[in-house]
């Protein structure tokens, strides 16, 4: 075990925390339930702190560096990453605006493409805060449900789009990429043909790329504004998911060429609202933090591995079809038969505390997602207890 301020060698981080010291976290995943309750809900990873974000801060708070962000590191960083992550050279640094997380971003990209009344398409089930955000910003839900095999289906995103734009308003498509609950990673032909069609019917595309850093090595993240045809995109990048850094909130919002113009309006006053201790910790998370990343990557695809072998013999009605990417496992327990929001089974009678599939929207129904960003004896635990529920 090594301590919570920073994991020094890439050993899987998800294997460094006891439950004792987890336990003393005072975050939202650790103090929603009572301690009877194994927590492997909101996403929050079991790890220590990133050794080079941890010194990066340290050394902020040693400086007394706690004033309103400046200059271009982060994102300078991000464009590094991204060169040498995903093989992307496209990511302008002046074409980038601090936002002080990716959910604030969402709305401030909603208000610069959309007007009030107008309509945001999204891809249930899907992130929930997806629906209370547009909602937030006076802006109505229009579902263009996954198809079966969890993926965008085309012919559904395209009747939406039609629908979105019925009398000519303005609308924009709200793409998660990677998809959160699914763990699915886009293709460059999916998106591709994603950008065909938010051409086609003059909608306008934000993507919100948080998982993006979180892809197993076997697949390959290919960032929306880097596809043909997405040049008047908008995207929102951030090192929150990658590094467990939600406490220290920081997200960029990233234009294509043909949405500098709308990049140009975002505020000021919403820039610099963005924490500066925040963008110090994901400038080193982007620049510093690769090793410590793949090692977080190898022990999530290790647990990807894990949950579907238990669940194959603990829990065989449970559908699992594990995605490439994300910390989530998206479980499908219809077969089970405890009814529309079998979290609260679970939570009542096996006292694991999963996401009610339910807030995810259409789809949702009969689902829970559950947190892979733990230790293996934890996931272990967690389903024990779940099939516990059950029997
Ligand atoms: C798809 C997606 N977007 C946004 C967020 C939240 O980002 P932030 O805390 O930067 O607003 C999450 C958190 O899990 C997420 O899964």
């Amino acid at each position: 075990m090594s301590g919570v301020l920073g994991a020094r060698t890439a050993v899987n981080p998800l294997r460094q925390l006891t439950i004792d010291q987890l336990r003393r976290r005072t975050s939202l995943k650790w103090r929603e339930y009572p301690d009877d309750v194994l927590p492997l809900w909101v996403a929050e990873m079991d790890v220590p702190l990133a050794e080079p974000v941890a010194q990066a801060i340290t050394d902020a708070v040693a400086r007394g560096d706690t004033g309103y962000p400046a200059g271009t590191a982060y994102p300078q960083a991000l464009a590094e990453f991204a060169r040498r992550r995903w093989g992307w050279d496209g990511l302008v640094v002046e074409r980038t605006a601090l936002v002080p997380d990716v959910m604030h971003g969402v709305v401030e990209a909603l208000r610069l493409v959309t007007e009030p009344g107008n309509a945001v398409v999204v891809n249930c089930p899907v992130y929930p805060p997806f629906y209370e955000s547009v909602a937030h910003a006076d802006r109505r839900i229009v579902e263009a449900p996954l198809g079966a095999d969890l993926r965008i289906d085309l012919d559904t995103l395209e009747d939406a789009f039609r629908r979105a734009r019925a009398g000519g308003r303005p609308a924009a498509y709200l793409l998660c990429s990677p998809h959160n609950p699914t763990g699915v990673v886009h293709s460059a032909a999916e998106l591709t043909a994603v950008a065909g069609l938010a051409q086609r019917h003059g909608v306008r595309v934000i993507a919100d790329e948080i998982h993006a850093p979180v892809v197993a090595r076997g697949a390959r993240f290919v960032p929306y504004l880097s596809v043909p045809g997405a040049e008047n995109g908008l995207s929102l990048m951030s090192a929150s998911k990658g590094w467990n850094l939600a406490g220290l909130r920081g997200g960029l919002l990233l234009a294509g060429p043909a949405a500098a113009g709308d990049l140009a309006r975002v505020p000021f006053g919403v820039s610099v609202s963005t924490s500066h201790l925040g963008v110090i910790a994901h400038t080193a998370a982007f620049r510093d933090g690769g090793e410590w990343l793949d090692a977080l990557l190898t022990g999530l695809d290790d647990n990807r591995r894990l949950l579907g072998a238990l669940l194959a013999e603990h829990l065989p009605a449970i559908r699992y079809q594990p995605g490439q990417a994300t910390c989530l496992a998206w479980l499908d327990c219809r077969a089970l038969g405890l009814g529309d929001d079998p979290a609260s089974v679970f939570i009542d009678r096996g006292r694991v505390a999963l996401n009610s599939g339910l807030a995810f929207g259409t789809g949702g129904v009969g689902h829970v997602r559950l947190n892979l960003a733990a230790a293996p004896e934890v996931i272990t635990e967690a389903v024990r207890r779940m099939a516990s529920a059950v029997s």
